[in-house]
């Protein structure tokens, strides 16, 4: 058996006393739903490409047949996955806080599945596609095809989530920029922080002046700056957080 992660009291101190809570949370917060973190993505069959070379327009112009299989199989993967004890942990978190607010960088939708409210996601959704000219979401189409075709206006459908040289949705990145700015505790959870505009969220976070925490099994380049560096895995480090705040009452 693990060794319970030690929560320090002061930082259960500030978790009740905190008036607006942020999370960012990576792909490591699904690793234990069995989704494999972005950069580990690559297993099997797949083994073989870089996904730097699969999540991009170019990719898809050169070969949106392959791009679409790759998400295709990904979308597989995030079906027959279920959130764990840290996507519920953080749902358990937003209803104990007055203000709380997830951003995530995943694409899988497991943190609304687990209960979450408000989930901002950066990234878009797995789940959806849209057509790659229109940018249209589209829920009806003849999914035969790979890819399948716009019903309206014939062009490769795409998943509706966002490529490397894409922009990010501007709505969900202001919502998520101010949510950092405006919070008074941060928590950074299970993402490596490389990859921008995301990754500047903490430190946005930490010039309005708030506590951050990174709960990873790794060092990052937030970990020095931050406040506390919880080492271990989501599923136990967050639902050993929300006891000891339960436990403090
Ligand atoms: P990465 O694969 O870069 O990083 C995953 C992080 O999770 C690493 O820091 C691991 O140490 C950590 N980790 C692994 N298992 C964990 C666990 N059980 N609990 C907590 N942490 C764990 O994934 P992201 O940071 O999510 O964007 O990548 C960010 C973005 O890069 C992705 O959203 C994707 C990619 O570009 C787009 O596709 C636009």
């Amino acid at each position: 058996m693990n060794e319970p992660v030690p929560i320090p009291r002061v930082l259960v101190e500030a978790l009740r006393g905190a008036r607006a809570i942020t999370v960012l949370t990576g792909s490591g917060v699904s690793a234990e739903s069995g989704v494999p973190t972005f950069r580990d993505a690559q297993t099997g069959l797949w083994a073989r490409y870089d996904p730097a070379d699969l999540a991009t327009p170019e990719a898809f112009g050169r070969d949106p047949k392959l791009v679409w299989k790759w998400y295709e199989w990904r979308r597989k993967l995030v079906r027959e996955a279920a959130p764990n004890q840290g996507h519920f942990a953080l749902a358990e978190l937003e209803r104990r806080a007055p203000r709380f607010t997830l951003v995530t960088q995943n694409v899988d939708g497991l943190h609304r599945r687990a209960g979450s409210g408000d989930v901002i996601e950066l990234h878009g959704n797995i789940t959806r596609s849209k057509c790659s000219v229109e940018n249209a979401i589209v829920e009806d189409y003849d999914p035969e095809g790979a890819p399948p075709v716009c019903p309206n206006c014939g062009a490769p459908l795409r998943s509706d989530v966002v490529w490397f040289g894409e922009a990010l949705p501007a709505d969900a990145l202001r919502a998520a920029s101010d949510a950092a700015r405006a919070c008074d505790l941060f928590f950074s959870v299970g993402t490596s922080g490389v990859v921008q505009p995301a990754a500047s969220l903490p430190f946005e976070a930490l010039r309005g002046g708030a506590t951050v925490v990174e709960v990873n099994p790794d060092d990052t380049p937030l970990t020095r700056s931050a406040d506390y560096a919880l080492r271990g895995k989501a599923g136990e480090v967050l639902p050993a957080l929300v006891a000891a705040v339960r436990d403090s009452v």
